[in-house]
């Protein structure tokens, strides 16, 4: 390795990255706030949905069928996948939400994500010996945040919908009342978790009906689920946030040494925010800014990837570039991510060109730079959880909603009375300063965990909009979510179709620990040799996201609508 250059280069790279840290001003979003480019004027005439599930993807064409848009369909698609793919999002989780508002050209961000309550107690999540407590961070009541997932579909609703949540919530209602048969995926979480389930009657009830996990073929009915529906259905998110609801969570989580409170309910608010821009190509990529890292990583790395001509390289060195700019994005998202509301953040510098032209500077052309030379610390594994979906609706709305309970059914706990399964997403703060999470992500000061603050994600629902075609991508993934849908947004640029983007193979990198994972049949043989020789681990891993894609081609004014075939109860479709 050229060190001397390596090391010239880092250098550059460092001071720009401490210059503009002090004169950056990451000033948080408390404002509503939306941005317009020029984007698409036709309308498709017909519509196109993509989710993990075909009850769900269903649900939202039968909203379309009474005369909503593409958000209320997006309402019935997020309330029906809480029934039917609870293992990865719902009611007691969050989600985060890319908006393209056709008329008026306006792109927008909601951001429902989970709180701290305002008793946290770092401490809760540590052993005595004060080594992580795994147990405390991800399972019962003391790792699940306030939840966002209602107030963000009654926001969702009230601003962009064009119906009451009566009929938007009703496929949900009807399905959670009625029963339906859960798929595959769901049937092994439930028997994967069933030892955490029995540790609470409530969860034990909802999902071990007479003591042993559903059964193939078995319909399942969740009856207080759909009460909450009804209760949310009738009074907004006022049927979950106040009253009957929150008295029955509040009571149920401090019964198993909890510490919410009713006040923490009320307090929670979804909340508009400015998304990231990031023009690419000739595309304009609209997506997720903080709490989420992952559209400044996105951002990041294509301001990198602008600088290079990768449809010229061949495959070892178009992944070699690729990679690298991925370890930088996720050295930074370690180092300076958190809540916008409870932290300044150097966004100016992080999404500047400059910034990239800095650490362009610093990538070998042919060799892999340790990440133990690039400043900062430890990781292992990412999991893999949380569910999106895509819609773009006759008008020519665009939404793209990632949304998550976290690890597999959550913190396995559910409120007595209320059907609502909590979320683990405290695991998702830096609960211990340079200890990784769930999946393998370190954090910093910047996402320590406070009373009301927001955790870090890596949620992107992006929106990628282009004279001649445009696409919603998204994907579940913990932290590999980030590099999929930037795959998936280079994938698109090339021209490939929904089909197969949602098909390709993928690899993925997040600075530490410095290996690439890949999945099995990524790269030809050649490519593997090439990569090893520049200094790449390159290391096989099974559990890939689901990725959910609409496009839109502008030129035939056509949709194709693909879900991900890795998982077959999805289903992307187009009427
Ligand atoms: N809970 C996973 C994420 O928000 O990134």
């Amino acid at each position: 390795m050229n060190f001397s250059l390596h090391g010239r280069a880092l250098l550059l790279a460092l001071l720009l990255t401490s210059g503009a840290a002090f004169a950056a001003d990451g000033a948080p979003e408390t404002t509503p706030a939306a941005t317009t480019s020029a984007q698409p004027v036709q309308r498709p005439g017909h519509a196109g949905i993509a989710s993990a599930n075909f009850l769900a993807t269903n649900a939202g064409f039968e909203v379309l069928a009474k005369g909503g848009n593409a958000f209320d369909a997006a309402v019935a698609v997020a309330s029906t996948l809480s029934v039917v793919e609870p293992e990865s999002s719902g009611i007691g989780g969050g989600f985060m939400a890319t908006l393209h508002i056709a008329k008026g050209n306006r792109n927008v961000f909601i951001d429902a994500r989970e709180t701290a309550p305002m008793a946290v107690n770092p401490q809760d999540y540590l052993n005595p010996d004060g080594t992580p407590n795994r147990d405390t961070a991800l399972k019962g009541p003391l790792s699940a945040g306030i939840p966002g997932e209602p107030a963000g579909l009654a926001l969702l609703a009230k601003r962009y919908g064009r119906l009451p949540l009566s009929v938007s919530l009703a496929p949900a209602i009807r399905i959670a009342r009625d029963g339906f048969k859960p798929d595959p995926r769901l049937l092994a979480s439930i028997k994967g978790e069933q030892k955490d389930l029995e540790r609470w009657p409530a969860s034990a009830a909802k999902f071990l009906p007479g003591g042993q996990p559903p059964v193939a073929g078995e319909v399942w009915r969740d009856p207080d689920q759909a009460r909450t529906w009804e209760l949310i259905a009738a009074k907004g998110d006022a049927g979950f946030y106040h009253g009957e609801v929150a008295q029955k969570l509040v009571d149920a989580v401090r019964a198993a040494g909890g510490n919410w409170t009713l006040q923490d309910l009320a307090n929670y608010r979804a909340k508009e925010r400015t998304p990231i821009t990031v023009d690419y190509q000739g595309y304009r990529i609209v997506t997720a800014p903080p709490p989420s890292s992952g559209g400044v990583a996105i951002a990041e790395i294509l301001n990198i990837l602008r600088g290079y001509d990768l449809a010229k390289m061949d495959p070892a060195h178009r992944v070699h570039i690729i990679v690298e700019a991925m370890r930088r994005a996720f050295r930074d998202h370690n180092d300076y991510l958190g809540d916008p509301d409870f932290v300044k953040m150097p966004l100016d510098m992080l999404l500047s060109p400059f910034y990239a032209d800095g650490l362009r500077q610093s990538i070998l052309p042919d060799q892999a730079t340790p990440s133990s030379m690039l400043p900062h610390g430890p990781a292992h594994d990412p999991g893999m959880h949380t569910t999106h979906f895509s819609i773009i609706d006759k008008d020519g709305n665009m939404v793209g909603i990632t949304s998550t309970v976290n690890y597999i059914l959550g913190s396995t706990f559910v409120a007595k009375g209320t059907g609502v399964l909590l979320n683990d997403e405290m695991d998702d703060f830096a609960l211990v300063p340079n200890k990784p999470n769930v999946y393998g992500l370190l954090g910093s000061k910047a996402n320590a965990p406070v009373g009301g603050k927001r955790m870090l994600s890596s949620m992107s629902p992006s929106i990628v909009i282009g004279k001649d075609r445009s696409a919603v991508i998204g994907s579940p993934g913990g932290s590999t979510i980030i590099t999929q849908v930037l795959e998936g947004i280079l994938h698109f640029v090339d021209g490939q179709s929904a089909r197969q983007i949602v098909a390709d193979k993928r690899y993925h990198h997040q600075f530490l620990p410095d290996q690439v994972y890949v999945e099995d049949g990524v790269f030809d043989a050649a490519t593997s040799d090439a990569l090893r020789k520049m200094g790449y681990t390159l290391k096989p891993r099974e559990a890939w996201g689901f990725m959910n894609v609409v496009t839109w081609d502008h030129r035939t004014n056509t949709l194709d609508a693909a879900s991900d075939p890795r998982r077959p109860s999805g289903l992307g479709k187009v009427e």
